[in-house]
């Protein structure tokens, strides 16, 4: 029991101060001639409940651990069997007591014995740990070398004259909880372990202590100026400029600059008397200017993601693969800046970001948001005895990461509240690096700041910011400082499960105001860690599947791409969004234009392609000269004459701009930017539907015997009015349906009851809408069929006429809904659904895609001819929910293995879904396991659809994408294929055809 106040002795795991016996922090580098030896691979691990349950005899050399198990290093131990991973967002684990920490406290004693290499020259060495989470006691052969905290930031002790050739013993005592856990509330699973890797480096006689690499660009001149210092006084050289230097001696001399977009980096060396280090400088300046802010003397925008360090097997263990393809992955989809949220990333990311090209915000390992729960009481950014151990967390970011020119800005931390250890924070860090800004975004005032950051700040009031018309601080002074400061946004649009919806607008808001210069989305990557039901069924888990006792569920699953890094719907709509490229089309002028919107690169890297398609048929195609462009300019084109079609029918160009080489993070002919439109002779734009020529006569409803009514190609159950049979097939419907399981952002936020969309449409019956028939008329040509669609103890209705026609081998649709009642919330969708046979598994449209598209998340989505199977069709979001539908669909053909199914035309156009399990199971789900085929083949034709917005962390749907109900009026035709029926290929429709429609 601890009875001791923090002034008093507490253990070292729970004292404030940062550690004991550590070197100075210092430049991270990759390699140098001095020697190294990696101490990773298989250690010796045991698991004690608590910090003291053991004593520290295994650190001594000659102790037995022959009964231990075997770990990984670096590895979290809760992912290889040794207690379990645990997930929160903001609520800490365990009591807020600070500095004290529970009993009960994981603590993981570490092994390694090894060797020396045989030509190890003896001397000095340090021993190095690049991340432990969260607090470690370390031996070498017995002598305590000290104790650290800062669980992703380095450190470094004094070995040389410890070490022996054989038989050295390296002994580390890791606790999952300490005082440093305080600082470190991220929004992430609390992984502890041994996490980064452990190098033993040598340090021969005048090798480099530390190093400082000042470069800058002055873009008025193209010069670039360049010093180095370094400790101790060596010299620098850069055979490409021709330099050979002096380390501390400033030079100044012609370069091409190193920018995101083109990252040039020049390679140099540095050399001391012991040590030579191999460089990769880029020159470039970074600048806060009449508020902008600016690289190279222009501003630059942001099109950035939050980057959390996850790997769904190993935790926030990752390999180089796994880092270069993180940035590749990035790169492709015109991503150009990473906020590492919320701590320094491995530091080779940063050597990775410097080749490939991406502007860094680079934060500190620092976040106590848990401390909010309370009322920020007790918060240790704004308590003095904190103040060392935020200071040394600044300090070894700064150190270790200072030579990057990717790194454009230093972030103090994340949801730290206020307090006087950020602004020591701030002016320790200005002092050491007067070259970069900072960045904060907690801190309403901005005191501490070079830029006015915020999160999940809504349209409206982003745009108001953009006009520096936000409402004013109530210090005038600091409001004045803020109001002319740039302004990002640190995070937004919450890519939690099925959206992000609303990019399209923050993006116009980033290019119509010069202070809003972009913006991360939240995140990069789902956090779902890979585990298999008792029948082998891969899923991903997510907080609360390892019995935690606090824990917020599928929030830790919000990233652009699904845990295993497949981009989900999220990631290619931010894509389109964010191009660097502006294509625009004037088919009537037959004019394209071009906007250049990359900060700093021409267009020569971009060859720019188009193609004419028909009915979504690629016809004729050729290639645009495009004249020089630089960045911020715009181009005309002239669109080839129009090519002739085969009568009226719909066409759409194609305007692309592809890589014209192979760069660094992508081959020739990758796509950067497109764009579509509707040629100019047939103004059918997005509602058009192209039907085949109607086949046969008009036929008349005929009543039978067996209680069905036969109508063309359906069959109807006479009392219902429900379609029974198409052609030979059973189906069950279609009938209205408004419901869709609850995305993540209809959900909102859990904390937040009135950002939860989906209790208030549970409340008022969405998901149970009694349908009574009204009545069945047979008449004439038609079948009508009216329904009182309506959820029971309300008297709010949806009246829907269903007429049926049918001509030849087509059935018609005609359906009109009228609201009835007072309706006060938006419908998730109104549409019919459908059973048809599970044997229809594979689907063509004519629509967008390729892939997943919602009201305002669609700018991806373009008009083609498609083919997928109906499991292709299935977004995976780990938490199962709506995912799938098709934009603007004119007709589709689901078909079985014999090519017998059904063509459904839709007009207008439709929103398509097809699912082999019902939207019942999907609400139900939790997790992808939950799924089941069932045997029924549903699909979802909608006419309309409730955005997605991101209010699972941020603003709802736009009004613009509000489904209102409301008086609406669609339909469809069904036709039965045979297996007769070849594949869809593009008709010319008769020309009365066209007049319908
Ligand atoms: C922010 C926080 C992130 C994450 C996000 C929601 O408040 O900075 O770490 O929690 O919200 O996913």
């Amino acid at each position: 029991m601890h009875e001791a106040e923090p002034s008093e002795a507490v253990p070292y795991y729970e004292d404030m101060a940062p550690g004991t016996g550590a070197l100075p922090p210092r430049a991270w580098w990759a390699v140098s001639d001095a020697r190294r030896v990696s101490l990773g691979g298989d250690w010796r691990f045991r698991l004690s409940p608590t910090a003291q349950a053991r004593d520290d005899s295994f650190a001594q050399p000659g102790y037995d651990a022959a009964g231990w198990d075997e770990l990984p290093v670096p590895s979290h131990w809760p992912l290889h069997g040794h207690e379990r991973p645990a997930y929160t967002n903001i609520r800490y684990p365990f009591p807020l007591d600070p500095p004290h920490v529970p009993t009960e406290n994981p603590t993981g004693d570490h092994l390694r014995m090894f060797d020396l290499p045989d030509d190890w020259p003896g001397g000095a060495a340090v021993l190095r740990f690049d991340g432990v989470d969260s607090c470690a006691r370390v031996w070498l052969n017995g002598t305590e070398l000290g104790t650290f905290k800062g669980s992703r930031l380095p450190v470094e002790f004094e070995v040389g004259e410890l070490l022996r050739p054989r038989g050295n013993v390296l002994a580390v005592r890791v606790h999952q909880w300490s005082s440093g856990s305080y600082l470190e509330d991220q929004d992430m699973w609390w992984l502890p372990g041994i996490f980064r890797e452990v190098t033993l480096i040598e340090r021969p006689e005048g090798a480099v202590t530390d190093f400082f690499v000042h470069c800058g660009y002055d873009h008025a001149t193209g010069n670039g100026t360049l010093r180095v210092d370094c400790e101790p006084g060596g010299t620098v050289t850069v055979p490409e400029l021709d330099l050979d230097i002096p380390t501390g001696e400033q030079v100044v001399v012609a370069v091409e600059p190193w920018t995101a977009e083109l990252p040039r980096l020049y390679d140099a060396e540095l050399a001391t008397e012991g040590e030579r280090i191999p460089l990769r400088i880029g020159f470039r300046s970074v600048a806060v200017e009449d508020g902008v802010l600016k690289v190279n003397g222009r501003r630059i925008l942001f099109r950035g993601v939050n980057r959390h360090e996850f790997d769904p097997d190993h935790g926030r263990v990752l390999d180089q693969e796994t880092m270069r393809d993180d940035l590749l992955l990035m790169k492709r989809h015109n991503i150009n800046a990473v906020r590492t949220s919320h701590y320094p990333p491995h530091p080779a990311f940063l050597d990775l970001c410097d080749e490939l090209g991406m502007w860094v915000v680079d934060e500190c390992d620092l976040e106590t948001h848990g401390f909010q729960e309370i009322g920020w009481r007790g918060n240790p950014v704004a308590d003095e005895r904190w103040t060392p151990a935020l200071l040394d967390r600044a300090a070894r970011m700064v150190e270790r990461d200072k030579n990057h020119p990717s790194v454009v800005m230093w972030s103090l931390g994340n949801e730290c509240g206020t307090g006087a250890g950020l602004s020591a924070m701030a002016s320790w860090i200005r002092d050491r690096d007067p070259a970069r800004p900072i960045h904060y975004e907690g801190d309403l005032s901005c005191a501490d700041t070079d830029v006015y950051s915020r999160m999940y700040a809504n349209h409206a009031e982003s745009e108001l910011i953009g006009r520096r018309a936000e409402l004013p601080l109530a210090d005038a002074e600091l409001d004045k400082r803020r109001r002319d400061m740039p302004f990002l946004l640190c995070e937004y649009a919450h890519a939690m499960g099925n959206g992000p919806g609303g990019l399209s607008e923050y993006q116009r808001i980033f290019e119509t105001y010069e202070r809003c210069q972009g913006g991360f989305v939240w995140e990069w990557i789902d956090h779902g860690l890979r585990r298999r039901t008792a029948d082998g069924t891969a899923y991903y888990a997510y907080g609360g599947d390892f019995g935690e006792e606090l824990h917020d569920g599928n929030f830790v699953c919000d990233g652009l791409v699904f845990p295993d890094r497949t981009p989900s719907p999220g990631l290619v709509e931010y894509k389109k969004v964010i191009e660097p490229v502006r294509i625009e089309g004037d088919p009537e002028r037959g004019l394209v234009t071009v906007v250049n919107r990359h900060d700093f690169a021409d267009l020569s890297g971009l060859a720019f392609s188009w193609s004419y398609e028909v009915e979504g048929v690629a016809g004729d195609g050729g290639r645009f000269t495009v004249p020089p462009t630089g960045p911020g300019e715009s181009a005309l084109l002239d669109l080839p004459p129009m090519p002739r079609s085969p009568g009226p029918v719909e066409a759409h160009w194609t305007v692309r701009a592809v890589l014209a080489e192979d760069t660094a993070w992508a081959p020739a002919g990758h796509e950067v930017a497109w764009t579509q439109f509707a040629a100019a002779d047939r103004a059918v734009g997005g509602q058009g539907t192209v039907s085949r020529a109607h086949r046969g006569a008009a036929h008349s409803p005929r009543p039978a015997d067996d209680g069905t009514v036969v109508l063309g190609p359906g069959t109807f159950d006479a009392a219902t009015g429900t379609l029974r049979r198409l052609g030979g097939a059973r189906v069950h419907g279609p009938r209205l349906d408004v419901w869709r399981a609850p995305t993540d952002n209809d959900r909102g936020m859990p904390w937040h009851h009135e950002t939860r969309l989906d209790l208030r449409w549970r409340e008022s019956g969405l998901h149970r809408m009694q349908h009574r028939v009204v009545g069945v008329a047979v008449g004439g040509d038609t079948l009508t069929v009216t329904t009182r669609v309506a959820p029971a103890a309300a008297d709010r209705a949806l009246r829907t006429v269903c007429t049926w026609s049918a001509t030849g081998d087509r059935l018609r649709l005609d359906v009109a809904v009228t609201p009835e009642g007072e309706w006060r919330l938006p419908l998730p969708r109104l549409g019919v659904r459908l059973g048809l046979s599970p044997g229809l598994e594979s689907v063509e449209w004519y629509g967008g895609g390729p892939g997943e598209a919602y009201p305002d998340s669609r700018a991806a989505a373009r008009i083609g001819r498609w083919r997928s199977s109906v499991d292709a069709l299935q977004t995976p979001y780990v938490r199962p929910q709506e995912n799938g539908a098709r934009a603007e669909v004119r007709w589709a053909e689901l078909r079985g293995g014999d090519g017998s199914g059904v063509r459904i035309e839709g007009a207008p156009a439709f929103w398509l879904t097809a699912r082999p399990w019902s939207t019942e199971a999907l609400d139900a789900a939790e997790h992808t396991y939950d799924l089941v085929r069932s045997d029924t083949l549903w699909v979802h034709l909608d006419h309309a659809l409730h955005g997605l917005g991101s209010a699972s962390c941020g603003p709802e749907v736009l009004p613009a994408h509000r489904l209102d109900a409301a008086p609406a009026a669609f339909s469809f035709t069904f036709v039965p294929l045979d297996a007769t029926n070849g594949p869809e290929r593009p008709e010319a429709p008769a020309p009365s055809d066209q007049e319908q429609q």
